[in-house]
């Protein structure tokens, strides 16, 4: 096959869901030994667009054709079959089943008259893992995983596979710098074995980094197909916003009062110690570090999700005990985590029901749900954060990833929180939403609140926070105030000190 015969061709592409279409007459040719980006707002409609090339949706309209071949993709196994993986945005690995079952899933398993080759299953997951340069136990339970490694064996479990187009859909966001560089090197690779990727990302730094060309979607509309060097980064977000971004100034300086939160010594053995810091009213302090430093965990503690063993916390001076993550709420705080799909989202529930169900107090006084204030809110929170579905009643898992995080935020900002501890809040957010993000974090802080900002993008840090603080291997590293953070000083309190720094 020569290298001007497309691998998928797709015509006229278009979908509805419920009536609403969210995709219109999509033309896309992916080239072998390309790796094509996909980018748009929230919701544009990019997830969708792979879920039908990878047969988990069907199209309403329009064509799919692979080498020229017109054919129907009904469903992942037939995709699969084609040469076709989907590495979702949502990982949907088999929590209770180890990681080396995962990785082979549904590709040994094929004959029920023979035994499982366990050694054999076991040594492949080994070199896989390995290839990948990752230290993952092969024999733990997926449930015990870290995002950033699930993410990894969903990625290994796509290579393992003999698959001809690769789609990942927004695979970076939590992944290490390191781990980030791996999987570039293994999509390189892949190129230049004349495989195909399409890569999903709201970082136009990583798409400038690997991608050939670029595909940009504007609410269910393709606007542009070009190779990314004839794109400036203004170009791409017209096509993408229509408009130019609204840049974050920075917050208006926010009166920083007392302490709200004051936390000496704390310590989880095998995740942190020794960590002490305070947060005042109306200040906003970063917590920056690597993925795996222990900043999550911090928060954990904090919420009550997994307590600290030693350490004291205070609020507003008086020194508190969090069992759990009631005591938590009733104390004033908020915790909106990172990993939405586990500690977030109620996927099968409404819309509404997801935004509100930090307040029953609020929307349901003396237990009876009052449906309309329920209403009320959840509509408030949709138009404030410009969340967008078709129905406030319908599951919030049908909502774009970009859709639910916002969702997830929204709820807790209804908890008047006056502590807010907030996991890499715009992880999967586009970047035209961003700004007015930073406006309502800034917001909150000039309104007296303490915000605690876990966040892995530098300059998210720099431009929001009053201070920075920085963990590494468990321990705080670093305490820099803003006039003095720069990317490099957070940087090197990030890196670990022990072992090969780099
Ligand atoms: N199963 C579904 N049922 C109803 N609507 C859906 C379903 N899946 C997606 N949608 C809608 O289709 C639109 C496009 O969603 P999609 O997930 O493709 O966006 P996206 O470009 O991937 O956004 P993000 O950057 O937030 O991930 C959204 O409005 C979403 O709510
Ligand atoms: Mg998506």
């Amino acid at each position: 096959m020569d290298n001007q015969t497309p691998l998928l061709t797709a015509r006229g592409i278009s979908k509805q869901f419920a009536g609403v279409e969210v995709l219109s007459d999509v033309d896309l040719d992916l080239m072998p030994g390309e790796i094509h980006a996909l980018l748009g707002e929230n919701g544009a409609g990019k997830s969708t667009f792979a879920k039908i090339v990878a047969g988990v949706h069907q199209p309403t309209r329009g064509t799919l054709a692979l080498r020229g071949e017109t054919l129907e993709i009904r469903s992942p196994l037939v995709a699969q079959n084609l040469g076709i993986v989907l590495i979702h945005q949502e990982p949907i690995s088999f929590p209770d089943l180890s990681v080396a079952e995962n990785l082979v899933l549904g590709r040994k398993s094929g004959n029920w008259l023979s035994r499982v080759p366990w050694a054999e299953i076991m040594q492949e997951a080994r070199a896989l893992m390995d290839m990948l340069g990752v230290s993952i136990d092969i024999a733990a339970p997926m449930r015990g995983l870290s995002i950033a490694d699930q993410q990894m064996v969903e990625i290994a479990r796509a290579l393992a596979s003999d698959a001809r187009l690769i789609i990942m859909d927004e695979p970076t966001a939590p992944l290490t710098p390191r781990e980030v560089e791996t999987l570039f090197d293994i999509a390189r690779r892949l190129r230049e074995e004349g495989r195909t990727i399409v890569f999903i990302s709201h970082r136009l730094e990583e798409v400038r980094q690997i991608c050939d060309r670029v595909t940009i979607f504007r609410d269910g509309n393709k606007v542009a197909t070009e190779k990314i060097d004839d794109l400036t980064d203004d170009d791409i977000i017209r096509l993408m916003i229509g408009r130019p971004v609204q840049k974050y100034m920075h917050k208006h300086r926010a009166e920083i009062g007392e302490a709200a939160l004051d936390v000496k010594g704390l310590g989880l053995p095998g995740k942190f110690e020794d960590i002490s810091f305070l947060v005042r009213r109306g200040e906003i302090v970063g917590l920056g570090g690597l993925v795996g430093a222990g900043r999550t965990d911090v928060a954990r503690a904090l919420f009550g999700v997994a307590p600290a063993q030693s350490g004291t916390i205070a609020i507003d001076g008086k020194p508190v005990t969090i069992h759990d993550p009631s005591d938590a709420i009733a104390l004033g705080l908020a915790f909106v985590p990172e990993d939405r799909a586990v500690a977030g989202i109620f996927s099968t529930l409404s819309v509404e029901q997801n935004i509100t169900a930090a307040i029953p107090g609020k929307i349901a006084p003396g237990g009876f749900i009052q449906r309309a204030h329920e209403r009320d809110l959840a509509s408030k929170s949709v138009k404030d954060l410009s969340i967008r579905l078709a129905s406030l009643s319908q599951p919030i898992g049908e909502l774009s990833g970009g859709n639910q995080q916002k969702a997830i935020l929204a709820r807790w900002l209804h908890t008047d929180p006056e502590i807010l501890i907030l996991d890499e809040p715009t992880r999967g957010i586009d970047i035209g939403v961003k700004a007015e993000f930073y406006e309502m974090i800034g917001q909150l802080a000039e309104d007296g609140r303490a915000i605690l900002l876990i966040s892995s993008e530098l300059p998210e840090l720099l431009t929001l926070c009053d201070r920075i603080l920085v963990m590494s291997e468990g321990r705080l590293t670093a305490e820099i105030p803003r006039a003095e953070a720069t990317q490099e000083n957070v940087m090197q309190a990030a890196v670990p000190r022990t072992g090969a720094a780099a």
